[in-house]
């Protein structure tokens, strides 16, 4: 596809273009990675946030949310919680905090990995290429860090500069790939004064990086920060629409332009629309993460309002195996590794 017909598709409101993209994407994940779904636990251990995102409700900006840290025991016995669920794949996600050192990390990945067989995955932000390695060292598998979007004049305007001796995030994805974790990316959708143009570009990005995953949500305005404050920008005729109809379509081109990648329902979907990890499966996606996150502080991990919120992990499950039966998908077994990250090992090793 080229730039020109993405952004047709992009712009396209016609039903059944639409229906045709959505089946295309779902033909492609059946042939390519199959319709078994992988399931990853999320554990959010801590909301402490050193950044000012301007579209993130744990932004450090946001005096009226209460700050939680999870115990490294606590975290320990969630792995073990996930693993005795037969889940193949522990998320661990926070803000930036650096409470939580290099070490302190790596303390934790050890701890897992010796308890449990999972994969674990770590979203913990910007970080300096020695800690990755660190984490790599101690057996950590695979890091998140979505780009959000590739126009730099938008990405500038949402994220405060920090320090400049951060290497910008397209620089530590690639710092991730060549440390040998599987890499998961991607972006939202709907951000006031993003464009078809420059989510177009973002998904010739996606193909052409060393991306295993990609992950993408619809922009959920919230209200205590300066993003959802801002008068939408006026008469940029360019500007996609929010909501979750354009992620969707955004998720089903991403398929069908990177056939092996892993590609999860996101949460944000899901707050947008009920039946969102349906209709993400319906688009080709093959990944979901429940909570495993105790409530008490799940609650508190507000980066955006109207977060769906089992009342415990079991609850959570159910929905989610439900869920995966009505989109006729089945639950998938092991670690799910993304097929794209095992062509790449293959590729590097002759
Ligand atoms: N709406 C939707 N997604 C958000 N994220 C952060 N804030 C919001 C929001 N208001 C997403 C970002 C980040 C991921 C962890 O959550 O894409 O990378």
């Amino acid at each position: 596809m080229t730039r020109h017909e993405i952004i047709a598709s992009l712009r396209s409101t016609d039903a059944r273009t639409l229906a045709a993209l959505a089946k295309k994407a779902r033909e492609i994940r059946d042939t390519t990675v199959g319709r078994a779904v992988h399931l990853r636990g999320l554990v959010e251990f801590s909301n402490h946030c050193r950044r000012r995102c301007t579209y993130c409700g744990i932004s450090c900006e946001n005096g009226t949310i209460s700050r939680y840290r999870m115990t490294e025991d606590d975290i320990v016995r969630c792995a073990e919680i996930i693993s005795s669920h037969g889940i193949g794949t522990i998320v661990l996600q926070s803000g930036e905090d650096p409470f939580f050192t290099a070490e302190l990390i790596a303390s934790i990945v050890r701890r897992i990995k010796k308890s449990t067989p999972l994969a674990v995955t770590l979203s913990l932000g910007e970080r300096p290429v020695e800690d990755l390695r660190a984490w790599r060292d101690a057996g950590a598998d695979r890091y998140l860090l979505r780009f959000e979007t590739s126009d730099r004049r938008l990405f500038e305007s949402i994220h405060p500069s920090f320090s400049p001796d951060i290497p910008c995030r397209m620089k530590q994805l690639e710092a991730l790939a060549d440390l040998g974790f599987e890499v998961g990316s991607g972006i939202m959708t709907g951000l006031p004064g993003q464009t078809y143009r420059s989510v177009a570009d973002d998904l010739l990005l996606f193909r052409s990086m060393s991306i295993d995953m990609i992950g993408i949500g619809p922009y959920v305005p919230h209200p205590g920060t300066p993003l959802a404050n801002r008068f939408l920008p006026q008469g940029i005729p360019d500007q996609v629409p929010h909501g979750p109809d354009f992620a969707l379509k955004t998720i089903a081109l991403t398929r069908i332009l990177c056939p092996p990648i892993n590609m999860p329902c996101t949460t944000a979907l899901r707050t947008l629309d009920e039946s969102g990890y349906v209709r993400g499966l319906a688009s080709g996606c093959n990944v979901i993460m429940p909570n495993v996150t105790p409530l008490e502080y799940a609650e508190r991990y507000d980066i955006y309002p109207g977060k769906k919120r089992p009342q415990n992990f079991d609850e959570a499950l159910r929905i989610v195996e439900e869920d995966i039966a009505r989109a006729g998908c089945y639950l998938g077994k092991g670690a799910g590794e993304s097929q794209r990250f095992m062509e790449r090992k293959r590729d590097a090793c002759p």
